[in-house]
């Protein structure tokens, strides 16, 4: 692996840095407090070709690799993790696995639009009882000549209630368990396909989550991606990419907690002086700078192999399991700097704690994560 980064990746790091500064960071506070989601930001993001980053141009995507793609996921969630995961869920969950499995008529209806952010996208494995164990799926896909007929409920779908195109996890033969598994890409506004409403969360709130319900919602058999019965280990091959902008979405975080600790610790006076002077401080805020440079450097690991397409599933998970981790710690450590002021609104340290937690739950808990590092390792 290569640790400088080339001018391209950081030049791509650079306008990413620059946008997030000045057309996210200005309305963050105010769209977390309101939990509004970001419209003319995604908007602007899919006409810098954020949104479909990895995508070839092809099918209007920007054609980067996926070092440049942890490298602007860091700069925009360490402004805003809601529109951090807006553009992760996009990318690695949907674009990604349209353009690796999806056929040609897929990848120019469906990918092209929402490589160019014209249209957004949604990832539907989760459901009220199929978390973690996610084979366990209850939605059904029954064939109707050339159609399927779904029926079932998703939940916890980010972008839920604003994508355009859900790419929808289904059993289309139950004998067969996880190899009886298919996904669809089922379009908004198709008949018996619903969302419910926006969940209120912890943290995250620009961003929104919601169920989806499908009775009897009609899918043309064109729209499955991949092939019938592989659509368990599409899944789970579109998680491990998934992985990789969680990770950097946590580090965006953890390094928005660290300048946040920095700065107030120079300002801050007790003691006769800026408590950035006395080692409790310091001790702090050089732990802090320790796990970011770790998670980056697996998370850039994990991202180096996807490019040079070798295995990451270990690495994906390694990189998950420690940035999120580290991400809750670091959020932590700047609210104590901090004192009571990093427990209310007016600083933004209380909103990286929120943003944080979610990092360990979703695209696989920490404890899923240590399940698929350990079978790495045993196998
Ligand atoms: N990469 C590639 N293939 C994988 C894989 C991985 N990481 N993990 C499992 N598979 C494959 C296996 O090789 C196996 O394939 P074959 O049968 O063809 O050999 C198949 O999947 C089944 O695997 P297992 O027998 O290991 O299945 P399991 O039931 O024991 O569980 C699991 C596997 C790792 C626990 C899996 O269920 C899992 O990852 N669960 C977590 C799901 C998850 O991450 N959900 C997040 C929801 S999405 C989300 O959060 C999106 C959002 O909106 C932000």
């Amino acid at each position: 692996m290569k640790f400088d980064l080339t001018e391209e990746q950081l030049m791509i790091q650079q306008t990413a840095r620059e946008f997030a500064e000045t057309e996210i960071a200005p309305s963050s506070v105010e769209r977390d407090k309101n939990s509004e989601f970001p419209f003319e930001i995604v908007k602007k993001m899919g006409e810098l070709g954020f949104m479909g980053m990895m995508v070839s141009p092809e099918y209007g995507g920007a054609g980067m690799d996926t070092i440049s793609y942890v490298l602007a996921m860091i700069e925009i969630s360490k402004v805003d993790a809601s529109v951090g995961v807006i553009m992760s869920v996009n990318n690695s969950l949907v674009c990604w696995g349209l353009e690796h499995y999806g056929s040609d008529y897929i990848k120019q209806k469906y990918l092209v639009p929402l490589a160019k952010g014209e249209k957004l996208g949604a990832f539907a494995l989760s459901e009220p009882e199929a978390g973690s164990d996610a084979t366990h799926q209850m939605t059904t896909a029954d064939k109707d000549g050339d159609h399927y007929i779904l029926n079932g409920m998703k939940n916890w779908i980010t972008n839920g209630t604003t994508a355009d195109y859900y790419l929808v996890v289904a059993q289309t033969d139950k004998s067969k368990g996880h190899k009886g598994i298919t996904t669809f890409l089922v379009e908004k506004g198709t008949e018996g396909f619903t969302h419910g409403i926006k969940e209120d969360k912890l943290g995250i709130k620009s961003s929104d989550t919601c169920s989806l319900s499908f009775t009897n919602c009609r899918v043309p058999k064109e729209n499955i991606i991949g092939e019938e019965g592989k659509g368990f280990n599409f899944a789970m091959a579109t998680l491990n990419g998934g992985r990789i902008g969680i990770a950097s979405q946590a580090i965006g975080i953890a390094e928005a907690s660290l300048q946040a600790a920095v700065n107030y610790s120079k300002q801050r006076k007790a003691f006769g002086t800026e408590i950035a002077n006395h080692q409790a401080i310091q001790f702090k805020l050089a732990d802090m700078a320790v796990k970011v440079d770790a998670a980056k450097l697996l998370t850039l690991q994990a991202a180096s192999l996807k490019d040079q397409h070798k295995n990451y599933v270990k690495e994906s998970a390694m990189a998950k399991l420690y940035a999120s981790k580290i991400a809750v710690e670091n959020a932590l450590e700047a609210i104590q700097i901090h004192g009571g002021y990093g427990y209310v609104r007016e600083y933004l340290v209380e909103r990286y704690l929120r943003d944080a937690k979610i990092t360990e739950i979703y695209e696989g808990t920490s404890e899923i994560q240590k399940i698929v590092i350990a079978r790495m390792l045993l196998q």
